[in-house]
């Protein structure tokens, strides 16, 4: 279980759908006196790797969203809280000033074509529009990296909220952005350093606090789990949530930040397309052992094209997900994957099995399958045409499991130099 001072390190510092549980990372890292490198291929807001850069060893991780990698690069930076606070207080006092000058045709962020204004005129009123390019102008403008990061994540704090946030939607923090109102709640510069006071007290490393770690370090990257640049052989643990089929759009929530950010909606919808577990229907060939795995994930004879499309690319790149660990995995690495069920239309999908079918064809044995419930806040919804759905099915979605598997090391183990990535 995980202490109260454990509990101190994994505080958040910006809402994100679907976080794994804290607890299950502290209870599968080794309490080494030697680091460990632990990887997450999937990083997400990097739960992983705060728990593992807490314990004392190297936490290496990628990830393609690319709001997920601000989040979880800023949870493992160190901060310097005096620098920062006093950053965030003259970005806001120049913010005002920009404002002032700003009419309301030329407040978007700097680059943004028409499909991304027109979605910026869809989500944001007049003022906030306003009051958002002022503050994120100001906070590009600062040079300092390490003070950038922080404010960029008090920033889309703002807008990636439950209920009442900046923008004029609701439950933008599910990912499952409505636009509710008519003028936001909320005014950015009104609750700016609220924001920034809450990244900053929730940030687990601070540069003046040697007690935080030993050997701390993290190395975080935007990258594709299916092709790592990473060495083979090189990865004592992996510990990793991968998304589930269709579950969880991320980032049609995350765009409503990004776009502050810099990215256009077209950048952002070439990012989805290519993530793993996104509504793209696909028809790779597929190995006899992937469409094995398809096989054990469920009663699919009801799907139809487009669906069984969806689970073709799914299985395809989970295979290639494993493919990747298996080379970069140390023999008898342990390897933790934590995989919610989901149902496509009415059907329900195994994840779990295909992944245990795809882990052991990679040379992962399966040591332990425990399932535990998912705590009310932390699940997914369902579409709304499963809402209805039977009693038993509805129970097992409310449930993960966590797979622990130990490589036996008897897979190919080319050098990623040597090999034709993407
Ligand atoms: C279930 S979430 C991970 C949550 C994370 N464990 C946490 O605690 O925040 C899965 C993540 O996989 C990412 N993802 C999807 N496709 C990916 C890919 N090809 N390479 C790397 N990450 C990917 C998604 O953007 C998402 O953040």
């Amino acid at each position: 279980m995980i202490s109260a001072a454990q509990k101190a390190h994994v505080r958040t510092i910006h809402p994100f759908p679907a976080r794994m549980a804290p607890s299950i990372v502290w209870d599968c890292l080794p309490n080494s006196d030697r680091p460990k490198r632990i990887l997450d291929p999937m990083a997400g807001s990097g739960t992983t790797l705060v728990c593992a850069r807490a314990k004392g060893h190297y936490a290496i991780g990628y990830e393609t969203d690319p709001l997920a990698f601000l989040i979880a690069r800023t949870w493992c930076s160190d901060i310097d809280r005096v620098r920062v606070n006093n950053r965030a207080v003259i970005v806001l006092e120049r913010a005002k000033i920009l404002a002032d000058k700003l009419d309301y045709h030329e407040a978007y962020p700097k680059g943004a074509d028409e499909e991304t204004r027109h979605f910026i005129n869809f989500w944001f009123d007049n003022e906030n529009r306003r009051q958002l390019t002022a503050l994120s102008t100001c906070i590009n403008r600062i040079s300092s990296e390490d003070e950038r990061i922080f404010l960029w994540c008090a920033f889309s704090r703002l807008i990636i909220t439950k209920s009442t946030g900046v923008s004029l939607a609701r439950d933008v923090s599910h990912s499952r952005p409505h636009k509710v109102y008519q003028t936001a709640p909320i005014h950015p510069f009104d609750k700016f350093l609220k924001a920034v006071e809450h990244v900053i007290n929730n940030s687990p490393f601070h540069q003046s606090n040697k007690s935080v770690g030993r050997n701390p370090f993290a190395d975080i990257h935007m990258g594709d789990a299916r092709y790592l640049p990473i060495n083979s052989n090189s990865i004592d643990m992996i510990i990793t949530s991968p998304p589930y089929l269709n579950a969880i759009d991320y980032l049609r929530g995350h765009k409503l930040s990004l776009v502050w950010m810099g990215y256009r909606i077209a950048m952002i919808r070439g990012i989805r397309s290519e993530n793993i577990g996104s509504e793209i229907s696909d028809h790779p060939q597929l190995e006899n052992t992937i469409l094995e795995a398809i096989k054990a994930m469920g009663k699919l004879s009801d799907l139809n094209n487009r669906q069984m499309g969806m689970l073709r690319r799914y299985a395809y790149d989970m295979n290639s997900v494993l493919k990747e660990c298996a080379r970069v995995i140390k023999k008898n690495g342990n390897a933790i994957f934590v995989v919610g069920d989901s149902a496509l239309h009415g059907v329900f999908i195994k994840n779990s099995d295909g992944l245990i079918n795809l882990a052991v064809n990679h040379g992962f044995s399966l040591v332990s399958r425990v399932v535990r419930p998912i705590a009310e806040n932390k699940r997914y919804l369902p579409p709304p045409n499963l809402q209805q759905t039977g009693e038993q099915l509805q129970r097992r979605m409310r449930e993960e499991v966590i797979l622990k598997f130990i490589s036996n090391g008897k897979v190919e183990r080319k050098d990623f130099t040597k090999m034709n990535t993407k």
